[in-house]
């Protein structure tokens, strides 16, 4: 794990965590999410962090005050933030499970999510492993975009999601979506990175594409917040269930 940022308070929050084999570990854009996350938390406030791997956000919540239930689609990671969550004595309510199942125990005053964004050569979603956490298909938007449709849903009256993501996935296309789904959407903090081992592993799959330039050798991460509007939005998509996400074939692993 890499927390080369400057977030000293959220990276020593995270050094403390447990992450079972395969699932992933805080990381960068944990820790530039956290930032966020702090400015919008307060006691009593009903938090959902949607595909939240170790628990990372969700327990930072929790130690905030918040009311926290935590998503995620792997078992693995179900289990690591139960765990951490007994061992940092915090109330967290866990779910194995997609946005349906969100959806289902919403809404909340305030999601958060970090969820898979990185453009990856085989379409679709894996069905399982590591990459579950990171790979989005070719574009890198198959879970941003259903993130997007979802949120007016997710959440209450004058709730908001912060989400992070790559730029490579396309920041105006995630403003545009949920400007869409009736939100009112911003950029409210960016930090650039070097390229870690995945991206530098496909990256002259990601030139070709043209998603990156010749001489590039960081990404940017954004952290978009979006502002439900005052009235409740009818859901746009819904994720039917959980195995929406998993009919892929298991594919290659990145490291
Ligand atoms: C980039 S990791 C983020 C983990 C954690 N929130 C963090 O910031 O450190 C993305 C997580 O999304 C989960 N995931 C992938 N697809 C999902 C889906 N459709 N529904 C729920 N969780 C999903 C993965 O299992 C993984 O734990």
């Amino acid at each position: 794990m890499s927390l080369s940022l400057g977030f000293p308070r959220a990276r020593h929050e995270f050094a403390r965590l447990w992450t079972l084999p395969g699932v992933y570990a805080p990381q960068e854009d944990t820790c530039l999410l956290a930032e966020a996350v702090r400015s919008e938390v307060a006691p009593g406030t009903d938090v959902l962090d949607m595909c939240t791997g170790s628990g990372a956000l969700a327990l930072y919540a929790a130690r905030r005050g918040a009311r926290v239930t935590a998503v995620d689609i792997s078992w693995r990671a179900a289990l690591t933030v139960r765990l951490n969550a007994l061992r940092m004595r915090q109330p967290v309510t866990v779910h194995r499970g997609n946005l349906a199942t969100a959806e289902a125990l919403g809404p909340f005053d305030l999601v958060v999510s970090n969820p898979p964004y990185v453009p990856a050569p085989d379409p679709g979603l894996p069905a399982r492993g590591p990459a579950r956490a990171w790979d989005a298909g070719n574009d890198g938007r198959e879970v941003v975009d259903r993130l997007c449709a979802a949120a007016p849903g997710l959440l209450k009256p004058h709730g908001t999601l912060l989400m992070v993501h790559s730029a490579l996935c396309g920041t105006d296309r995630t403003l545009q979506r949920l400007t869409a789904a009736g939100m009112r959407a911003e950029v409210v903090d960016r930090a650039r990175i070097p390229f870690g081992p995945v991206l530098r592993s496909r990256l002259p799959w990601l030139r070709e594409r043209g998603l990156l330039g010749p001489d590039e050798t960081t990404e940017e991460l954004v952290v978009i917040r979006a502002g439900a509007p005052a009235a409740p939005t009818p859901r746009a998509i819904r994720e039917p269930h959980a195995a929406r996400d998993t009919h892929r074939p298991l594919r290659r692993i990145h490291p």
